[in-house]
């Protein structure tokens, strides 16, 4: 199945040069963890995490926290140095943690952009990452505050004079930290507000973030956290997290160690004028916000919904990654409640419906396949009879069909005397039926797949549903008659084509011939 599109949106420049960084570091990774446990698949999630070690810590700091200009260095000395095996910990973590944030938040977004999951309907998840690399950080940066501490002076005084390059203000805030004694209590207490109130609007945007996403991976499988929270701990012990001297606004900070995670932009404030860091910022921030349609994607049509084929059974509901089908009230009188529906706005034009539709099936021989959700413009009649006609076509005693998917390996280039290759949009996209119908009836040894690897298939859910449709554990079910020895998979990124073929080849060597592998009964 060709689509122009499709060969398009294979990546090009410095997105190419990233997507190989990332699966070559993610194919080492997937050994040294297991695919399921892999790092880099689950930045997302981890960043979620993060954020939850953080609050908790932060709520136990709090409590032993002396929220006064007097007592404020001193309550979080006391947990740092007579409370290290506990209060000093918590601090480190929440150190660390918040750290850590920033680095899987920036790899995340590093990653979807490297895997160009972040244009066509994906824009909104994008969109709204933006104001998360923001609030992350002025909650980090709000958090330093609190120490009153020489960092936490530096921090203030240049953020407050920075700020007061735009003229909100009546009174410059600067003038807060002018002399000895000007920081009241008030003023502290603000600072103090700032940092709960800006991570509880982190966890509202992270909200909105995954919003369109249907079925967000939010939490990390739980070798990963615990393995993450072991790491934290340790470093915790090790390089516990420290003060500077205390505040003295009488006296300029002596040279201060930053947190470049967070501080990095305190350089620039220090030697750029205010105006062009504002500037260097609200640029940055708009170029990212509009990288989803420089240029936009090419969208295939959305799916489509037949009627008078829809038993309602919602199964293309529960499938769509994208919350792109919603159940609608039936008022054509047959004798279901419900209908799908398709939300053109959100659909990618995956086809997982379509692989999901108990209508799908190739059976119907001589009959136009029509099934309740499809295509438009990669119709299931259009893979029925492009995949008998390739099947026809194939001679040896080990023929195979492989069915593979836009976006892992490319198919196209397997075609050979002894193997069809057909193109999918994803390999979600593949009813169950189509298998047994090609082993049953296509007069062929063996089916093969072969998609995106294991977190990373671009249409987010299309390995894990195909995985578990063939093991039994989703519906449609693979049916229990079609032979498991004759049905190979292989999950692989673009570049890894030499490993497809080489799984093909041994795929292909443990295949028996079939009494019938002289031409089946085809559709
Ligand atoms: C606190 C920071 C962030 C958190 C906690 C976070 C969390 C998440 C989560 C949980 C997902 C769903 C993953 C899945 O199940 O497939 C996601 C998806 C996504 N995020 Fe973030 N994210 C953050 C920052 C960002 C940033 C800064 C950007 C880019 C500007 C971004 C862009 C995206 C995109 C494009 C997707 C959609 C991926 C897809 O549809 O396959 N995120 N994020
Ligand atoms: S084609 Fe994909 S995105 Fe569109 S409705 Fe079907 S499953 Fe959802
Ligand atoms: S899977 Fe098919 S039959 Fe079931 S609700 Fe969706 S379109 Fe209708």
């Amino acid at each position: 199945m060709s689509d122009a599109g499709a060969k398009e949106r294979r990546n090009k420049g410095i997105r190419a040069i990233l997507e190989k960084g990332f699966t070559a570091v993610e194919g080492v990774l997937d050994r040294v963890f297991t695919p399921r446990l892999n790092p880099l698949t689950q930045l997302g999630a981890l960043s979620y995490f993060y954020f939850w070690i953080v609050s908790a810590t932060g709520i136990y700091l709090y409590i032993l926290f002396g929220t006064s200009v007097a007592s404020a260095y001193g309550s979080v000395e006391y947990l740092t140095i007579q409370q290290w095996y506990f209060g000093g910990v918590m601090r480190s973590l929440h150190r660390y943690g918040s750290d850590a944030l920033v680095i899987t938040m920036m790899l995340h977004l590093l990653r979807e952009y490297a895997f160009d999951r972040y244009r066509g309907v994906r824009w909104f998840t994008w969109f709204t990452g933006v104001p998360l690399i923001w609030l992350t950080l002025a909650a980090g940066i709000s958090g330093y505050w609190l120490v009153w501490d020489q960092l936490a002076q530096y921090i203030a005084t240049a953020t407050f004079e920075w700020l007061d390059w735009i003229p909100i203000f009546g009174e410059p805030i600067a003038n807060n930290f002018l002399t000895r004694g000007s920081m009241d209590d008030r003023f502290f207490t603000l600072l103090i507000f700032l940092h709960i109130f800006l991570p509880l609007m982190l966890l509202f945007a992270m909200w909105i973030h995954v919003l369109r996403i249907s079925r967000p991976k939010v939490n990390p499988p739980i070798g990963l956290a615990l393995g993450t929270i072991f790491m934290l701990t340790v470093l915790s012990f090790f390089k516990p997290a420290l003060s500077h001297p205390p505040a003295d606004l009488g006296v300029v900070p002596e040279l201060v160690q930053l947190d470049w995670y967070y501080l990095f932009v305190y350089p620039l404030i220090d030697h750029w004028p205010a105006g062009i860091v504002w500037a260097a910022l609200v640029g940055f921030s708009t170029f990212l916000c509009f990288m989803p349609w420089m240029p936009p994607i090419k969208r295939p049509k959305a799916a489509q919904v037949f009627d008078d084929r829809c038993n309602g059974c919602k199964r293309c509901f529960e499938d769509c990654p994208y919350g792109a089908v919603i159940m609608g009230p039936r008022t054509d009188g047959r004798p279901y409640p419900h209908i799908a529906v398709v939300n053109s706005s959100l659909c990618t034009g995956c086809g997982i419906c379509v692989g999901a539709c108990p209508t799908s099936t190739p059976f119907r021989t001589g009959q136009e396949l029509v099934t309740g959700i499809d295509l438009p413009d990669r119709t299931l009649q259009d893979l029925r009879t492009q995949a008998v006609e390739a099947m026809n076509a194939l001679k040896g005693d080990r023929k195979i069909v492989v069915f593979g998917c836009d976006h892992g390996v490319d198919v196209d280039a397997l075609q050979s005397t002894d193997t069809a290759a057909i193109r999918l949009p994803c390999i979600g996209m593949l009813p169950p039926p189509f298998i047994d119908f090609a082993l049953s009836r296509g007069g062929i040894e063996g089916v093969f797949l072969t998609g995106c690897r294991p977190g990373e298939c671009y249409q987010r859910l299309g390995v894990e549903w195909t995985k578990a449709r063939i093991n039994r554990i989703r519906d449609p079910y693979l049916r229990e008659r079609v032979p498991r020895d004759r049905l190979g998979m292989f999950w692989a990124a673009p570049g890894e084509v030499d490993a497809l073929k080489e799984a093909i080849k041994s795929f292909r060597k443990d295949l028996k011939p079939t009494p019938r592998a002289k031409g089946g009964e085809n559709a």
